[in-house]
């Protein structure tokens, strides 16, 4: 576990009294101090160093100090006071409108400056907190909602936390059911975004000739049946983050129209005739190889490099080792909860559990467990209840794992026809190892009629 860190501030001043004398004051309360007399030096410090807070001059031979509020905000989370001799007003409302915490003139008053530097103290102590926490947490095996301790995981993690807090596009790949959604949840979760909205749209589930809609909104009378304005998911999702999924499968056209929005952070409306501000973060994913679904014609070149700013691939359960039984007891945890059961594996179950290869991944774990919570006769569940057979791996890489035996499915005589066609589609899902498009096709429903089926499900 990580030290209780020093707090560290840096002080940006050209006159040497007032620099060396704020310098006192600030290592009196116990900040490790970096001192600088222009902005050059200032920017050198923050490229070496992350600061917790800083005491800025505006008036420097080179520039003005208010030029550095934004990085230390958004890049160190630095608390920014302003200290400057000239408490012109109108520079105090352009530092206030950006957002600083306090504006502080010379000489300046030691109680209001002690006050501050407590203030400071007090949030560096609860982020220290909040980091270690997540620190033990992760040697737990959780990570938000995430669990896993394998090392594929660990790498996963390193790279969430590190670019959850910047405003980069993140692309999130992996088979079907390796938790991308939940990745993307993780990552606006720990973001500065956390409290504005979450919003995700599937773009294999929308209508080609819709999704333009759905995303950009829409004016009154634009199309047939638009009998009144509608903000689009960029709207909605404004300062918070918006998840394409399934991003390969949104139509080529659309895919330059989106491009443009995220270049130029403006929108327009379907049948709007002016542009709209967005602060939208962009969180892809796809199943797909998208170097090959840019092959395949289906991704934009360009629409995924602007994307993949920082890609994050997401580790099959197969490739988790231990993984799948810290998942699977985790699962089971939950179910007894929820029905007021107390069902535990036995080892041999979970042993077996772990030689699966899960080509549906951690969401075939999760029907899985669901299963055998309904089917185990008592309080140990014996591998004997495991609906898995010794067959060959369904995912025909060889691998000596062993098969969901989903060809039949039973149920029982007064079932509801909800809950049969629930367990039908499930059960077609799984056999066709997650493949929605394949699943829609064998049933005989439209792709969309099954995303709002499994939604439903979901949110049960
Ligand atoms: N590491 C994990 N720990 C706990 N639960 C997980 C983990 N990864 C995924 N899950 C759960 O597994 C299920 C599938 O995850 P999710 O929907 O995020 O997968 P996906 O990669 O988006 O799948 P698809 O490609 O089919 O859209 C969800 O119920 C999710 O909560
Ligand atoms: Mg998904």
């Amino acid at each position: 576990m990580a030290a209780a860190a020093t707090p560290r501030a840096l002080i940006l001043d050209d006159d040497l009294d007032s620099l060396e004398a704020l310098k006192g004051l600030v290592a009196q309360a116990h900040f490790q101090v970096r001192s600088a007399q222009s902005l050059k030096e200032a920017r050198e410090a923050m490229k070496g160093e992350m600061f917790d807070l800083a005491l800025l001059d505006i008036e420097l031979p080179d520039g003005s100090g208010l030029e550095l509020i934004e990085p230390l905000e958004t890049e160190h989370s630095a608390e920014v006071v302003i200290v400057t001799g000239y408490g012109s007003v109108d520079s105090a409302v352009e530092a206030f409108r950006s957002g600083v915490v306090d504006y502080l003139t010379k000489p300046v008053e030691l109680n209001r400056l002690r006050l501050l530097l407590n203030k400071v103290q007090h949030t560096v102590d609860l982020r220290n907190q909040v980091r270690n926490l997540r620190e033990e947490l992760r040697q737990l095996g959780r990570f938000g909602p995430l669990i896993g301790v394998s090392p594929p995981m660990q790498r996963v993690y390193d790279m969430i936390e590190r670019v959850a807090p910047t405003d980069a596009c993140v692309l999130v790949v992996g088979e079907t059911g390796t938790g991308k959604e939940l990745v993307a949840e993780t990552l606006h979760g720990l973001s500065r975004r956390a409290r504005q909205p979450f919003v995700d749209i599937n773009c294999g589930a929308v209508a080609p000739t819709l999704i333009e809609a759905e995303l950009f909104g829409h004016e009154k009378g634009s199309f047939t049946g638009a009998t009144r304005s509608r903000a689009g998911l960029f709207e909605r999702a404004n300062g918070g983050t918006l998840l394409l999924d399934e991003i390969s499968e949104m139509p080529i056209d659309l895919q330059v129209r989106l491009l443009r929005v995220l270049e130029t952070s403006q929108l327009r409306r379907v049948g709007g005739d002016h542009n709209i501000d967005v602060d939208v973060r962009i969180v892809a994913a796809s199943n797909r190889d998208p170097e090959q679904a840019v092959r395949d014609g289906q991704l934009r070149e360009d629409l995924l490099y602007r994307l993949s700013v920082f890609p994050i691939q997401l580790p099959p359960l197969r490739e988790r080792g231990r993984d799948v039984e810290l998942i699977a007891v985790h699962f089971l945890d939950e179910l007894n909860r929820e029905r007021g059961t107390s069902k535990i594996f036995a080892p041999e179950t979970l042993q077996k559990l772990a030689r699966h290869s899960w080509p549906g991944n951690v969401r075939e774990l999760r029907n899985a467990v669901e299963r055998i919570h309904i089917l185990a006769q008592g309080d140990v569940i014996r591998p004997d209840v495991l609906p898995l057979s010794n067959g060959a791996s369904s995912t025909g890489n060889g691998a000596s794992g062993e098969s969901i035996e989903s060809g039949s499915l039973q149920v029982a005589v007064g079932s509801s026809i909800a809950e049969v066609e629930r367990r039908l589609i499930l059960a077609t899902l799984e056999q066709l190892c997650g493949d929605k498009r394949a699943t829609a096709e064998k049933l005989g429903i439209s792709l969309k009629t099954l995303y709002n089926r499994l939604n439903v499900y979901r949110a049960r």
